[in-house]
């Protein structure tokens, strides 16, 4: 008799993460700002099981957000779900540490990626996350000492199956990944990255050879801009929103508002929304699927605050499937912000 999974995948679209075999939906959801921060208790859980009813299965969140409270939100969410654990992806993130100021309590030393990382899994409860990422570069400690710290997480304490990095130089990432080759480490498999309509050159330029090279992932973060993309901003900052709530975060995005440059984005936003309506959607929408349809996108991290907000945004599976060449161009003449690739002096191919 055939097992009954617990998960129904609906429409979405699954990818897998970079060169693995690990196969994480096109979009998925993450917990900064959001759960642990402004959203606590029952309101997690409703988010997580709608993302989960509508194809969801990759979650994201760090031992940083909130300080350790986002994990801990997302864990109590998770138990009480108790779905399969072979059917959900999760991933946390170390560097940062929880706000405690010893020398040891963040960074990528051998130390705190093994001790960061087991202090996270007790926070969600779990024995094990699907993928643990570095949350920055460290500068201070050796590239092999970081590969080797991820390897042993993975190879010896089984506490991850893969590792991945966040905002690194793809320089860092190739030496990380040569050096896994070099002394028979494990090599980081995808990127968590900023990408979207506002801010596209280190994912569609600098990484362009790690996709080549490597099959590298990405895990994209900010696919709204932190809700600009919405249209939420046009005409001032609503009560209740992100750049309401997190004054001190987004002190510069808000002044930027005010200024030509952000009056220049919302004016893109609303063109954008035009062509959004055409298609049958809205602007948040055509948004995550303008980011969703780059190839070299793993999977889009989804954020939010309510149930509402979630739904409205799964919608852009069905944009995605409209955006054919010809209004990817009319929204790269609107956006008019595509990065020029590297000049290769005529000897491309
Ligand atoms: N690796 C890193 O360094 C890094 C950095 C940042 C984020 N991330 C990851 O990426 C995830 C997503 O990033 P993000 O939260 O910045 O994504 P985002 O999509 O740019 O912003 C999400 C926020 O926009 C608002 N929003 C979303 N959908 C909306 C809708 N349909 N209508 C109106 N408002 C809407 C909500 O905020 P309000 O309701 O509060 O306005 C929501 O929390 C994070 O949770 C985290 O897992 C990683």
């Amino acid at each position: 008799m055939a097992v009954r999974s617990a998960f129904d995948p609906k429409d979405m679209v699954f990818r897998h993460l970079g060169p693995t075999g690990l196969k994480v939906s096109v979009f998925s959801l993450g917990g900064w700002l959001t759960y642990g921060g402004t959203q606590k208790g029952n309101i997690v859980k409703e988010i997580l099981q709608t993302a989960w009813e509508n194809g969801i299965n990759f979650f994201d969140t760090a031992e940083t957000y909130a300080n350790g409270q986002s994990e801990i939100e997302m864990g109590n969410a998770l138990k009480e779900l108790d779905w399969p654990r072979d059917e959900y992806v999760l991933s946390t993130k170390v560097f940062f540490g929880t706000g405690r100021k010893e020398p040891n309590t963040r960074g990528l030393s051998r130390k705190h990626v093994v001790e960061g990382l087991k202090s996270s899994l007790q926070r969600l409860q779990q024995p094990y996350v699907d993928i643990v990422f570095a949350h920055r570069p460290d500068y201070a400690t050796p590239m092999k000492e970081i590969v080797e710290g991820f390897t042993q997480v993975i190879r010896n304490l089984n506490l991850a199956y893969y590792w991945g990095t966040s905002e690194w130089s793809a320089t860092q990432i190739t030496e990380a990944t040569l050096i896994a080759e070099k002394y028979n480490l494990i090599a980081p498999v995808a990127e968590q990255p900023q990408y979207n309509a506002f801010h596209r050159e280190r994912f569609e330029v600098e990484y362009a050879p790690l996709y080549k090279e490597y099959k590298y992932g990405t895990t994209i973060w900010s696919p709204l801009a932190s809700g600009l993309l919405t249209g939420k901003y046009n005409d001032g900052i609503p009560e209740g929103s992100r750049l309401a709530n997190h004054k001190d975060i987004f002190s510069n995005a808000v002044e930027s508002l005010q200024k030509p440059e952000g009056q220049a984005k919302i004016e893109k936003v609303r063109k954008l929304s035009k062509i959004a309506e055409r298609l049958g959607g809205n602007t948040s929408q055509l948004a995550l699927a303008w980011a969703a349809k780059n190839e070299n996108v793993s999977t889009v991290i989804l954020g939010a605050t309510k149930v509402e907000q979630l739904v409205d945004n799964v919608k852009a599976l069905k944009l995605l499937e409209k955006l054919d060449d010809k209004t990817v161009q009319e929204i790269e003449e609107i956006l008019d912000n595509k990065p020029a690739p590297p000049n290769t002096f005529g000897r491309s191919r």
